[in-house]
């Protein structure tokens, strides 16, 4: 369906036409007066300058030649000539009971479906999950289901960190605890056991001591360097352990982002990209893409047009090892190869845009990924705590996810709990959904590149802009609903009828640009903006709710109405 905006928009345009004026001044926008319009139009002021005319001659005369009126209900010419619109609220009725009718809720999608690979999450496997993972999977979420309903393909990588310095140092910690397993025994060619020699609890316990260890211990560093080297140099035993690590750890990885309701297509990581290394650098050095540098390889990816320096992207340290960049380029051509992407799509914490900077242009400059790919890095900020510094634990140390979804649940049973009628278990399954919807409504709703502060009272809170106030809303919209069609109400269209009241026709409106909002948030990537506009919706609907009576209405009709929208 065609925008209501767009809608009004023509209704105008015909008129600056026909008073002999060109169509493009006709650009409506939202009113930002709106104790005196819905929408408005500044072209009378953008065309004086050029048809040598005051503004509000252009207006009055603009609108003495609207002939074509059905969104435009009133419209007026104010100085110094600015065109005040009020929508027809039978059209918009009329335009709601089509949004009804159409099965995308009058969101027609894409013409051109694309495929879209995202990268979000990112977890270092063997780590656990921090808070500055919740961001990426939530943001990343979101819009892969905002590029799924507007009808495009897409595939979501989680592109786990399973390749580095951490595997190397666990590897170590475990050679020192259980020197007699077969994976340390370089003359033992059985079968490894199929059981990891550790549980998640002890993986994640093994590994902060070993990194512990590795900061004051020089030699014991040394050992995870080379069983990290050794790992992926094909090495039997650590390739075994690594497989352990692997199987433990993204079990429960798995289940840790089912909690948070995340879910992705691909569990590839930075270790399926490392086929791709050998012929790559070989392929950069013969083509001439990249150059030693003091012994190591590096592309040059500055541009003229460049205010700051942007380094080289490093490919290979002088010592042969890989980089961060070297792995993201690899992992590129297999993406390229795999899935022949349109468009790939990274959310990562934005401390990491010039990585992004210097490995997309490498990738385009050595021709990895067609001149045509997009690739869009989308940074997020960090999550802060009241103080504004990085959100930590009362112990000043890194906040465990888990943690920090199991502290928002307690904060929303105690809400719960203070004035329950339900069961014990009910109640905390409420919190759990509401507690949920608190963590990811928080995140969601700010700018994805704004640094926000995580207020566990503000983000549980029954009001202001909340994920608990909007299911509250959507809880009283459906217990409505029920309690109509209980005493046999049945569903209907909205009645065309005179006289709409104002808060039911702000609320027609607020729903009625629905297609627009969600158009926008993708083409923006700002699902923050679907969250506006749901407190937005919300809002009118509770406004509509307090000075309307809607199941003791006697009017017939109009009851019916109320109950459509
Ligand atoms: N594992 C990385 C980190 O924790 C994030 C990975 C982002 N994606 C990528 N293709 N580099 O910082």
């Amino acid at each position: 369906m065609k925008r209501i905006i767009d809608l009004i928009e023509e209704e105008i345009a015909g008129a600056f036409e026909k008073a002999g004026y060109d169509r493009s001044y006709a650009r409506v926008t939202l009113s930002n007066r709106p104790d005196l319009c819905e929408y408005q139009c500044n072209g009378a002021m953008a065309g004086a300058k050029v048809y040598k005319k005051a503004p509000i001659m252009i207006a009055k005369d603009v609108i003495e030649h609207l002939s074509d009126k059905k969104y435009i209900g009133e419209i007026e010419a104010v100085t110094p000539g600015f065109i005040n619109i009020k929508v027809c609220a039978a059209s918009a009725a009329e335009y709601l009971n089509a949004m009804k009718e159409d099965a995308g809720l009058g969101l027609s999608g894409t013409g051109s479906p694309q495929m879209i690979v995202m990268d979000y999450g990112g977890p270092n496997v063997a780590k656990p999950l921090h808070v500055g993972h919740l961001r990426s999977a939530v943001i990343g979420e979101s819009i892969k289901r905002l590029a799924r309903k507007m009808g495009h393909k897409v595939l979501a990588d989680i592109h786990l960190g399973d390749w580095g310095y951490q595997m190397g140092l666990i590897i170590t910690e475990l050679k020192e605890r259980e020197p007699d397993l077969p994976y340390f025994d370089e003359t033992y060619t059985g079968d490894y056991p199929e059981e990891a020699p550790f549980t998640i609890g002890e993986l994640e316990e093994i590994y902060p001591a070993a990194s512990a260890r590795a900061r004051e211990d020089e030699a014991y560093r040394e050992e995870a360097l080379h069983a990290t080297y050794l790992l992926q140099n094909g090495h039997r035993g650590c390739t075994a352990v690594w497989k352990h690590i692997m199987q433990v750890s993204v079990s429960d990885l798995k289940k840790n982002y089912q909690n948070l309701n995340v879910e992705f297509d691909l569990w590839k990581g930075e270790s399926d990209a490392q086929a791709y290394i050998p012929d790559m650098i070989e392929r950069l050095k013969t083509e001439g893409h990249a150059h030693a540098d003091q012994g190591a390889l590096v592309i040059d990816v500055q541009e003229e047009s460049d205010t700051k320096e942007i380094p080289p992207c490093m490919v290979q340290k002088s010592d042969g090892a890989s980089l961060y960049g070297t792995t993201d380029l690899a992992t590129l051509i297999q993406r390229e190869a795999d899935y022949h992407p349109d468009h790939i799509i990274y959310i990562v914490d934005k401390r990491q845009e010039l990585h992004f900077v210097q490995v997309f242009r490498a990738a385009k400059k050595a021709g990895i990924v067609p001149e045509e790919t997009k690739l869009t890095f989308l940074g997020f900020g960090t999550m802060n705590g009241r103080d504004g510094k990085p959100f930590k634990t009362r112990e000043g140390g890194v906040m465990r996810l888990e943690n920090l979804i199991a502290e928002i649940e307690d904060e929303m049973y105690q809400k719960i709990a203070d004035n329950r009628t339900v069961e014990e278990q009910e109640a905390r399954k409420t919190a759990k959904t509401v507690g949920l919807s608190a963590l990811r409504y928080g995140d969601l709703s700010n700018q994805a590149s704004k640094d926000y502060i995580f207020d566990v009272d503000r983000f549980t809170s029954f009001e202001g802009n909340t994920g608990p106030y909007i299911l509250y809303t959507i809880v009283r919209i459906k217990s409505i609903l029920n309690k109509y069609q209980e005493s046999g109400g049945v569903l209907c269209g909205l009645r065309i009828r005179e006289g709409f009241e104002a808060a039911e026709k702000a609320l027609m409106l607020e729903a009625a640009k629905y297609n627009e909002v969600m158009e926008t948030a993708f083409e923006e990537l700002a699902p923050h903006k679907i969250c506006a506009y749901i407190y937005d919706l919300s809002n009118a609907f509770n406004r509509f709710y307090h000075e309307t009576k809607i199941l003791s209405e006697e009017d017939g009709e109009k009851k019916k109405s109320y109950i459509a929208i």
